[in-house]
């Protein structure tokens, strides 16, 4: 695709130190914007004080970096290392580690077709967790939007993904600590520094919610040590699995990969159905079509394969939601070798970010790209799209392994909380986004539910 660019030969433009620093600590979204949409494209580098990363934003360059050359831009270095302490060497591991074993391991729960025959499981958790809502709906009480989708969230990723082998206060207090952990870790990544005995502010809720992961996790890895067991939920599948020298997993590959899959769960799934109803709120025509669809689709009927299929519009806006706010906003990784990116040298030992809240706003390969326009994804107009302009579950060997979970999961929420309820929301417009390591709405958003009132047949 001939994107207009012209990249410019010899050195990455700089993006000198009183534009990024300290804005990129308390508003790192502000400067990645600014300086993305300056560039175009093109290859620059960022002047960060102690260190100083390219910023790859064009397509091309984004596929070069997650797929064409991927073995040659790891993750690792100082944005990975303090992700160590949760996440281990297993699937959310740094590269080199025991990253692959985990990704074949996990991999065949999470093909699209296995992932279809999981929506009746799905359907069931969703609908009991949204029937919570039936009592502040009745009586008009203003709800916690983050909450209650964490809420609806962590049950449906607990019964279908853990088969329940996690109890719900325990699941609610590592959701809990991952929240905290999002944005405690912030400082850490942003200044490189991984070892406990460099503090840093935020360090003591850090290390508390470090521990109660470990505290709900230890007995989960315990019960899959005395497997193998039945079954096709996580840690079954964790016990059953075997290393590539034949011998069962250790406790510590069997730790970080169940707390990956439950951070990677939970964590962006809740925040990207955050974001989605204040910003229907702000687009009522999108609210009106999706209302209509869900109406006319799934009524108060059960959703099956067919009305999945057919919720082309919710499905839309789900992935409009996904360009404008993709809850994985930044994906830095480190350059093992030196390489060339758009004739622009990149150093071996630096590290890149690539960045889908960059990306997928530039106006090179977006029309009108704030504006927020789910029709663009419908089927006719996709097309036209180069496949690294839309990533928000990334590409290549590390592509994210729950998007069909959270792709079915998503729809079945939004269209059951909406075949039962009208939204009004507490007219604080769309939140900024808080510094975290996810995409998060930077305050508490309010809304309140009615009962769709349905005429019952005859
Ligand atoms: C809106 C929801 C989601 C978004 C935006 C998202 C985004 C991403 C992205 C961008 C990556 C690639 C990271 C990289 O290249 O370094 C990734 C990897 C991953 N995601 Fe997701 N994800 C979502 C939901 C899920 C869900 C629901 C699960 C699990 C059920 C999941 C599990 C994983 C895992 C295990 C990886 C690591 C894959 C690997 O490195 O081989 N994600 N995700």
């Amino acid at each position: 695709m001939s994107s207009g660019v012209v990249a410019r030969r010899g050195k990455a433009r700089r993006i000198p130190i009183h534009r990024t620093l300290p804005r990129f600590i308390t508003n790192p979204y502000a400067v990645l914007d600014e300086v993305g949409r300056e560039a175009g494209g093109e290859v620059v580098r960022l002047n960060l004080g102690l260190f100083r990363p390219y910023l790859l934003t064009h397509p091309d360059h984004v596929q070069r970096v997650l797929r064409d050359n991927a073995d040659n831009y790891i993750r690792g270095g100082r944005f990975w290392r303090p992700l160590r302490h949760l996440f281990g060497d297993g699937i959310l591991g740094e590269d080199g580690s025991g990253w692959e074993h985990s990704r074949k391991t996990l991999q065949p729960s999470f093909t699209r077709k296995y992932v279809d025959s999981l929506l009746d499981r799905i359907g069931d958790a969703v609908r009991a967790g949204v029937a919570e809502l039936d009592g502040p709906a009745r009586s008009g009480t203003p709800l916690d939007v983050g909450e209650e989708m964490r809420r609806i969230v962590s049950r449906t990723a607990v019964e279908v993904l853990f088969a329940d082998k996690i109890s719900a206060v325990d699941a609610r207090r590592v959701v809990d600590a991952v929240d905290t952990i999002g944005t405690s870790v912030v400082l850490r990544m942003s200044l490189g520094v991984t070892a406990k005995s460099i503090p840093v502010p935020g360090d003591r809720a850090y290390w508390r919610a470090v521990r109660t992961v470990e505290e709900v996790v230890v007995p989960l890895v315990r019960q899959a040590q005395r497997g193998p067991a039945e079954g096709t939920d996580i840690i079954a599948l964790l016990s059953r699995a075997r290393g590539a020298d034949g011998r069962e997993l250790t406790d510590a590959q069997v730790r970080d990969d169940i707390v990956a899959m439950f951070v990677t769960a939970n964590e962006t799934t809740t925040v990207v159905l955050t974001w989605l109803w204040p910003v229907l709120e702000a687009n009522p025509d999108v609210a009106r079509q999706v209302h209509e669809e869900v109406d006319r689709v799934v009524g108060g009927r059960p959703i099956g394969q067919s009305e999945v299929a057919d919720l082309r519009y919710t499905q839309a806006v789900l992935d409009e939601l996904l360009r404008l706010y993709p809850a994985a906003w930044v994906f830095p990784r480190l350059v093992r070798r030196a390489d060339v990116v758009g004739g622009i040298p990149i150093k071996g030992g630096s590290t890149v970010f690539v960045s889908p809240f960059v990306t997928h706003k530039l106006k090179e390969f977006w029309e009108r790209p704030a504006e927020f326009d789910p029709e663009r994804f419908l089927a006719s107009r996709r097309a036209r799209l180069h496949r690294y302009a839309y990533f928000p579950f990334g590409g290549g060997p590390h592509q994210c392994v729950g998007r069909h979970f959270f792709q079915l999961k998503a729809l079945v929420i939004v269209a059951t909380i909406l075949s039962r309820y009208r939204p009004a929301l507490d007219g604080g417009g769309i939140p900024r986004p808080a510094v975290a390591a996810s995409l998060r709405p930077g305050r508490r958003i309010e809304m309140t539910l009615s009962p769709v009132e349905r005429r019952l047949a005859a």
